[in-house]
């Protein structure tokens, strides 16, 4: 069977990022089982021949409705699928889906009938903020970081940006590479709606979430720029945690010294050091 990725090689390249980061996430211990989820949205690399290719699944509701999605296309990892298999055959363990005209439902078109992601709502609640709002964020990753998990279940650093601050004067790379710090979305039902909806909250204010006690969300350029901001930040979360292990609290980089990165990189400064 020819695969939608034949001849298209900005299409394969981007879907080929896919694996390489599932890869990644497999070999950190972040995507136990069938743990994460990763979407693109690939509506630029579709020409008139993928706009012609008839459904090959039921129609689906995605369960909200959501009209800057509309006609959209979008690479989506299978519900149940291994991180660890779609890191070797993408298109095995995550098919490509078409919104139809409702911007409430879809069809899969290619390469083989996939199921998306349980955490879909999320996921395409993010894309339509992101098509709406004129970002040129494509890409979409929920993932289980351990070190910043085991940090959600301790209710002080779920108040509003304890952990971005922390977490920033950890390493000076951290307020670098994840300037806009990490949101926090309260515990909710793995797969809720009500879970897209606070996430979307959340995440006009920054591009990595937390989800409480669960995982986190980011969204980026691309699919490696989205996993290198939740790498940054897991790896502030776990040098917090080394230290705590030693036996003492880590003092932190002081505001001072924060502030300095901010001025020197030109860092936007929403967040207070
Ligand atoms: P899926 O296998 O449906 O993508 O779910 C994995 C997950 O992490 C749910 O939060
Ligand atoms: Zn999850």
């Amino acid at each position: 069977m020819k695969s939608i990725l034949e001849n298209r090689p900005a299409l394969e390249a981007t879907v080929m990022q896919v694996a390489e980061v599932a890869g990644y996430l497999w070999e950190k211990g972040w995507a136990e089982r069938n743990g994460g989820n990763i979407t693109v949205n690939i509506s630029e690399h579709v020409d008139d021949e993928i706009k012609a290719m008839p459904a090959i699944s039921d129609v689906i509701q995605i369960g909200t409705t959501l009209p800057n999605i509309k006609d959209c296309y979008f690479y989506c990892k299978g519900t149940g699928k291994r991180m660890r298999d779609l890191a070797r055959w993408p298109m095995q363990n995550g098919s490509i889906i078409r919104i139809l005209p409702d911007c409430a439902s879809y069809v899969i078109i290619a390469d083989e009938v996939v199921m998306p992601t349980s955490e879909l709502p999320s996921h395409l609640s993010m894309h339509d903020y992101l098509i709406g709002s004129g970002s040129k964020y494509k890409a979409s990753l929920h993932t289980h970081p351990i070190e910043l998990v085991a940090m959600s279940h301790n209710p002080a650093m779920l108040k509003k940006d304890v952990m971005t601050k922390l977490l920033w004067s950890m390493i000076p790379e951290t307020l670098a590479f994840a300037p806009l710090g990490l949101g926090i979305v309260p515990y909710e039902l793995p797969g809720s709606v009500k879970l897209a909806d606070a996430t979307l909250e959340q995440i006009k204010d920054y591009d990595v979430v937390m989800w409480e006690k669960h995982g986190i969300c980011a969204v980026g350029l691309d699919i490696m720029d989205a996993f290198d901001q939740a790498d940054v930040l897991n790896k502030a979360a776990t040098i917090y945690l080394r230290a705590k292990s030693m036996g003492f609290e880590p003092t932190g980089m002081t505001d001072e010294a924060m502030k300095e990165v901010q001025d020197v990189f030109h860092l936007p400064k929403k967040r207070p050091c």
